[in-house]
């Protein structure tokens, strides 16, 4: 309990990611962008991207998804009156890759091969082609 009144040196309440985490209904949505928390259950009607991102990101680190957008500097003033305090240092590092970006990542990364694949195998053979019509293009002229 006594974790829960914990602040930094300048004042900022700072929030255990387990509290940060219930706060994911409609009743309450918080989400964490840079370490910073964020009540944006007021805000969810409000929000021109929709309410189901943010929705998407409640209780958990927004911070790649937000940035991956380009938010405004609007956008950016805006979301500086909703924080209500930080992630305990103690608890950044259990953020640095949520499941969802890990799956990303699997996907990506498989796609990837699989477009290396491709190419290599069409590598091989195109360039004997290419290679060998080059050859015969010089014997010819
Ligand atoms: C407190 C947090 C946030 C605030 C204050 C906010 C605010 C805004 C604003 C003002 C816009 C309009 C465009 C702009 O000015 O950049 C916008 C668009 C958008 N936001 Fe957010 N946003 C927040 C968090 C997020 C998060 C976490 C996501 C992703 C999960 C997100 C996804 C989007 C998307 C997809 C658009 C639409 C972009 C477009 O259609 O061009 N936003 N947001």
């Amino acid at each position: 309990m006594a974790e829960t009144e914990e602040r930094s040196p300048e004042g900022v309440k700072y929030y255990r990611l387990s509290e940060i985490e219930a706060q994911n209904s409609f009743k309450s949505t918080w989400i964490i962008i840079h370490h910073k928390v964020y009540d944006v259950t007021k805000f969810l009607d409000e929000h021109p991207g929709g309410e189901e991102v943010l929705r998407e990101q409640a209780g958990g680190d927004a911070t790649e998804s937000f940035e991956d957008v380009g938010h405004s500097t609007d956008a950016r003033e805006m979301a500086s009156s909703m924080v209500i305090g930080e992630l305990h240092p103690d608890d950044r590092h259990k953020i640095a890759k949520p499941v969802e970006t890990l799956v990303t990542t699997s996907k990506e990364e498989s796609r990837y091969t699989h477009k290396h694949a491709r190419f290599g195998s069409l590598d091989k053979s195109s360039l004997t082609g290419i290679i060998v019509s080059f050859a015969a293009g010089g014997q010819t002229w």
